[in-house]
């Protein structure tokens, strides 16, 4: 059986974008950036906000709510608010059938 996870189909993850998936209790979003894709938790560590829907930038997401800034490739914290980073998945996009998907595991 596998760890992997389903978060969305390539086609709703263009270059620049971010989806949010589940991992039962846990948030994953996926980030685009030029083709690449990198999944960390979709919790800031400052105080528990989502990533998603903060800016992104080169391989850097902006909290939407105080605007702490962490790497999506590692999830590391790129300023000095943050305690801690997210936690960080590895990521793969695979296709079956018609069908691409955008995984993490
Ligand atoms: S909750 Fe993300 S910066 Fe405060």
């Amino acid at each position: 059986m596998s760890n992997w996870v389903r978060i969305c189909h390539l086609a709703e993850l263009l270059p620049g974008e971010c989806q949010t998936g589940w991992d039962g209790d846990t948030p994953i979003a996926v980030f685009n950036v030029d083709g690449e894709v990198y999944a960390i938790e979709d919790i800031c560590t400052h105080d528990g906000s989502e990533l998603t829907g903060g800016p992104v930038v080169g391989y850097e997401v902006e909290c939407p709510r105080h605007g702490a800034r962490f790497d999506v490739r590692t999830g590391a914290a790129l300023c000095p608010r943050p305690t801690s980073r997210p936690r960080s998945f590895r990521s793969r996009s695979r296709t079956a059938g018609s069908t691409r998907a955008m995984i993490a595991e």
